[in-house]
């Protein structure tokens, strides 16, 4: 099974793709994790993709498909576009990339959160510079201060793009260049909301819901 997580910056994407990775054992691909990759490795490229994701822009078509593509060319399934596709030009090129693998997408889940609700989750959140893992100063603090749940480890990262001008400018992107999205996976029947104000535990549910009811056909 494939599908998306689509949603505004900080809807929680991430963090209900961490844990289907867990639950289901299937594969995350994130955008924003592969360009922060590209950002640190102090190429050219690099650079400028730097600049881009710290303005709150939206990266080239063309470099996201190519990242995409290098990572799903070699078949398998059980994928999870996490912050992919963001455009139309994207949903087209992933529709040919998935038939020319013979793979289809099966669901679109849409997480639904007020854009107040957003500003709080962006500049609240910080990760484990270990393993990734995804915290909130007030909503998802390690059991133990100071020390993540998952590894241990005792150092943590903030995002240069975690601040209230940059979010500005992504959900402006969003807004204007991702959200016709909504319309295009609804027309195709791939379309489901999940109400992303609720809990993270309650959104896991809801969108196990979904996909259990798609597994059973
Ligand atoms: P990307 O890294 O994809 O960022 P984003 O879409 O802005 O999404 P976030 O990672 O900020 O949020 P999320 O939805 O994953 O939320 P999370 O689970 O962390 O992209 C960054 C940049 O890269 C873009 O701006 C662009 O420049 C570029 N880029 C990436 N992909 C691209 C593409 N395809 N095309 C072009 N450019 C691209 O949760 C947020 C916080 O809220 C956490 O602290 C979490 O603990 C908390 N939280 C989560 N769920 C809940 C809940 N239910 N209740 C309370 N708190 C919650």
């Amino acid at each position: 099974m494939n599908i998306i997580l689509l949603g505004p910056p900080g809807a929680g994407k991430g963090t209900q793709a961490r844990r289907l990775v867990e639950t289901r054992g299937m594969v995350q691909l994130s955008t924003g994790d592969m360009l922060r990759e590209a950002r640190s490795s102090g190429t050219e490229m690099g650079k400028k993709v730097a600049e881009v994701m710290d303005s709150g822009n939206l990266v080239t078509d063309e470099i996201v498909i190519g990242l995409i593509e290098e990572k799903i060319s070699g078949g398998g399934d059980g994928f999870i576009f996490d912050g992919f596709p963001r455009t139309l030009a994207q949903a087209d090129a992933l529709e040919e990339l998935m038939n020319r693998l013979g793979q289809t997408l099966d669901a679109v889940i849409e997480l639904r959160v007020d854009d107040e609700a957003l500003i709080d989750r962006v500049t609240g959140r910080y990760s484990c510079a270990k393993c990734g893992e995804v915290y909130h100063d007030r909503t998802k603090p390690p059991a133990k201060e100071g020390v993540c749940d998952l590894c241990g480890s005792t150092e943590f990262v903030r995002r240069a793009d975690d601040n209230e001008e940059s979010l500005r400018q992504r959900l402006f992107a969003y807004y204007k260049q991702t959200s016709p999205l909504i319309g295009y996976y609804h027309c195709k029947g791939k379309l489901h909301p999940v109400d992303g104000m609720a809990p993270i535990e309650e959104v896991a549910a809801s969108i196990d819901r979904i996909l259990d009811s798609l597994d059973r056909g």
